[in-house]
């Protein structure tokens, strides 16, 4: 039976390929996407989930807007990464299918009440609040989510938007603190293990030649979100960081990672959003996290590859 998931995200080129990845493979059950504010406002990241579906031909997917803000601090955005609209690389129509009423908040606590308790996995992709406020909104629903899996944070690779800290994290670490306490199955992608999926030039090239609406669009997206990260690493590729989820839903044999405690730092003006995981093992606090470390990155690129060229 197909794995039933629910999307949360901010797109976001990455998190738009994740979107197309997921809708690409049959052993996936994608009840529904639950935007949030992130890498740009609201507006934009609900508006550019639908597109998403569009390019795939799947306007029947629900799509809901949700926290328009984080729990605590103001929004903090990454255009400078993603471009004015979050998916600057490739013009797309205005999408004809329209937002679902209500709240995405709610759209997560229903279906999980609504679904056999541990049969539905939440994919977060962007900062973490919508899945935090419907923890506390809902605190009986913790017990019903299969699985969280989560891309964000980072212990060797420290920080993409502050030298301490992750951009997901970052954006809402009290979100994030709920999330890492809740006690549900947390999977995390942080920049450790998106750091070694580097989307090169052969790899774009490879998108292109499938010939299909998605692989160029995929081409232009990854085009353009690579730029950014070219030049600040020097490397000859891009991280595409929000795929790896799915990833990993898909083949976890190419993952590896260490179950660790990890905790979020929501105090420090310096540090805040730094994700203070025991890779080593140094203290005693109890684990609560898989927290990934490795990926074969030859065999997912493959992979994904092979998905899009379905579409
Ligand atoms: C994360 O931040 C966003 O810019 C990306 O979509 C990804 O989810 C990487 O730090
Ligand atoms: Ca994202």
């Amino acid at each position: 039976m197909a794995r039933k998931i629910i999307i949360d995200t901010d797109p976001g080129q990455d998190d738009a390929v994740a979107i197309l990845l997921a809708l690409a493979s049959p052993e996936i059950d994608l009840l529904g996407i639950s935007c949030v504010a992130g890498n740009v406002p609201l507006k934009l990241t609900s508006l550019n989930a639908r597109k998403v579906c569009e390019v795939a031909g799947r306007g029947d997917v629900r799509v809901f807007a949700g926290c328009d803000r984080p729990l605590v601090h103001p929004l903090v955005t990454a255009e400078h990464v993603h471009g004015k609209t979050g998916l600057d690389g490739v013009e797309l129509p205005e999408p004809a299918m329209a937002l679902q009423d209500g709240h995405a908040v709610d759209f997560i606590i229903d279906t999980l009440r609504a679904e056999p308790a541990g049969s539905v996995t939440l994919c977060a992709l962007g900062p973490l609040t919508n899945i935090a406020l419907a923890l506390r909104k809902a605190p009986d629903i913790a017990g019903r989510v299969q699985e969280i899996v989560l891309m964000g944070g980072a212990y060797f690779e420290v920080g993409n938007i502050t030298p301490a800290a992750e951009f997901n994290i970052y954006v809402d670490p009290e979100a994030a603190d709920i999330v890492f306490k809740s006690g549900i199955p947390l999977t995390v992608m942080p920049l450790d293990l998106t750091h070694k999926a580097l989307v090169t030039a052969p790899i774009v090239d490879g998108f292109e030649a499938l010939g299909n609406h998605a692989g160029r669009v995929v081409a232009s997206w990854t085009h353009f979100f690579e730029r950014f990260d070219k030049a600040k690493y020097g490397s000859e590729g891009a991280p595409l960081h929000d795929p790896t989820v799915i990833g990993y839903l898909l083949a976890p044999e190419l993952y590896s990672g260490r179950h660790i405690n990890v905790e979020i730092e929501t105090r420090s003006d310096l540090t805040r959003g730094m994700t203070v995981a025991d890779w080593w093992g140094v203290t005693d606090r109890p684990a609560n996290a898989m927290f990934m470390g490795d990926i074969d990155a030859g065999a997912f690129f493959a992979l994904l590859t092979e998905r899009l060229a379905r579409l």
